[in-house]
């Protein structure tokens, strides 16, 4: 047998033997993320404990996690015997960080997307896990290399990003820091790609540290445009719910606004703020989009957002819309990213963009129609560059010389 081969068929073999014996997880960081990993992987089996600062914020995440198991209770899909609460019951809360982690195989974090405040639970969890626990991070754009850091077996870091609502969207990310070993991408892929969804889990490799990674990184740009797009709609009087319509496309379960809310959007404005400082200072938010988030309206966590959402998801308008931008346009804009993505060798071919985007938002993939309208799109990225003064928004060379197409 040639080496490499017997190299990585040892490799596979250590790996298999560590995922069997897999059995404590913990999620620091009790939120929408963190309530949603720790259901999904109270309900594979394993051992969780759920950390975070206060037991208030405990609460609030094991009531929803009640919640999402409650609906499957409901349509008998828990097992023979097994309730909501007694799925529940298992899970260990705790606030303290260092004992939780005493026996932990995996760590991952959920917490606020704050680099020091991320370096700080590296660091306390580096110092007090066992020598062969994996420590990920759910972030959802910043570097893996620079959280990771702190710790002193960097080569046991990676990213492992889920999707909101984690038990219904099927995309998990396993990013690769600089150090990240491939073992460790490894073992991620096998822990996230058997937690149940309600359609089997699509685990793509992210092969570059680069902000947003695949998914958010592609939806990124689109907030260079919606970001002047909602200071028009403030100065002109234009309702948040026709700008939405005008971002509606057949195929997309919600609009960009609608989007916006549900995620929330104390988390998107510091995303756009690193990406203002990674990727372009055309990422910094806008006046309108700063005042949303200092008027404490985050969106569906804070019942408040563009929308209203205290009696739930609200019911939008798609038919009325503003006329000032198209879903058209925000797909060239993310077909434009994906080239860069290829450019930077985030990823090697288009398609596992368009499956990406797929698992993660639950919507078509742009890069497929890229294939027919590059040329059109470029044109229509070097118009809205201009008229809004957006330089990003111009079209890379991988998208406007349609090279992207010979890397299927
Ligand atoms: N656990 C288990 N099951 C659940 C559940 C939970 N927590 N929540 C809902 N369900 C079940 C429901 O019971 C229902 O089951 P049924 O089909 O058997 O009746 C089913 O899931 C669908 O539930 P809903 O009717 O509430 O959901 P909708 O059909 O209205 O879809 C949605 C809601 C999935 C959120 C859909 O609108 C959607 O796909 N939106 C896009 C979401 C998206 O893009 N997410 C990505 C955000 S970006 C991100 O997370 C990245 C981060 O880094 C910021």
């Amino acid at each position: 047998m040639p080496q490499t081969k017997s190299l990585y068929t040892q490799e596979l073999s250590d790996m298999r033997e560590k995922m069997s014996t897999v059995k404590n997880i913990v999620v620091i960081g009790a939120g929408l993320m963190g309530a949603g990993i720790a259901q999904v992987s109270i309900q594979s089996g394993y051992s969780v404990t759920l950390v975070d600062i206060k037991q208030e914020y405990i609460d609030k995440g094991i009531k929803s996690i009640l919640k999402g198991l409650g609906r499957l209770e409901q349509k008998g899909k828990l097992g023979e015997g097994v309730t909501a609460q007694s799925l529940v019951d298992k899970i260990r809360q705790t606030t303290e960080l260092a004992d939780a982690v005493k026996d932990a195989d995996i760590v991952i974090e959920a917490v606020i997307e704050n680099l020091k405040i991320k370096q700080s639970v590296f660091k306390t969890c580096d110092e007090n896990a066992p020598s062969h626990c994996i420590l990920a991070t759910n972030t959802s754009s910043m570097s893996i290399t620079n959280i990771t850091e702190v710790t002193k077996h960097p080569e046991r870091c990676v990213g492992v990003h889920f999707f909101n609502p984690v038990p219904l969207m099927s995309l998990v990310e396993v990013i690769k820091g600089d150090k990240t070993s491939e073992e460790t991408m490894n073992i991620a892929k096998e822990w996230v790609a058997n937690l149940p969804c309600r359609v089997p889990r699509y685990v793509p490799f992210v092969l570059k540290d680069r902000p947003g990674f695949i998914a958010n990184r592609m939806i990124a740009p689109g907030f260079v445009l919606m970001n002047w797009a909602f200071d028009e709609a403030a100065s002109k009087g234009i309702s948040y719910e026709a700008l939405n319509a005008d971002t509606m496309k057949p195929g997309s379960p919600m609009g960009f606004l609608e989007l916006g809310d549900y995620v929330g959007h104390d988390t998107y404005l510091h995303i756009n703020e690193y990406y203002a400082k990674t990727l372009s200072p055309d990422f910094t938010p806008g006046l309108a989009y700063k005042k949303l988030v200092a008027d404490g309206k985050y969106g569906r966590k804070s019942g408040q957002g563009f929308f209203d959402w205290t009696q739930g998801r609200p019911k939008l308008n798609a038919d009325v819309k503003a006329g000032i931008l198209s879903a058209e346009l925000l797909d060239a804009i993310e077909a434009n990213e994906g080239c860069r993505l290829l450019e930077e060798g985030v990823v090697e071919h288009w398609e596992v963009i368009d499956n990406t985007m797929k698992a993660g938002f639950n919507r078509p993939g742009v890069m497929q129609d890229a294939v027919e309208h590059y040329e059109k799109w470029s044109q229509m990225l070097e118009d809205i560059a201009a008229k809004i003064g957006k330089e990003y928004l111009k079209p890379c060379e991988m998208l406007s010389s349609g090279k992207f197409r010979d890397l299927k």
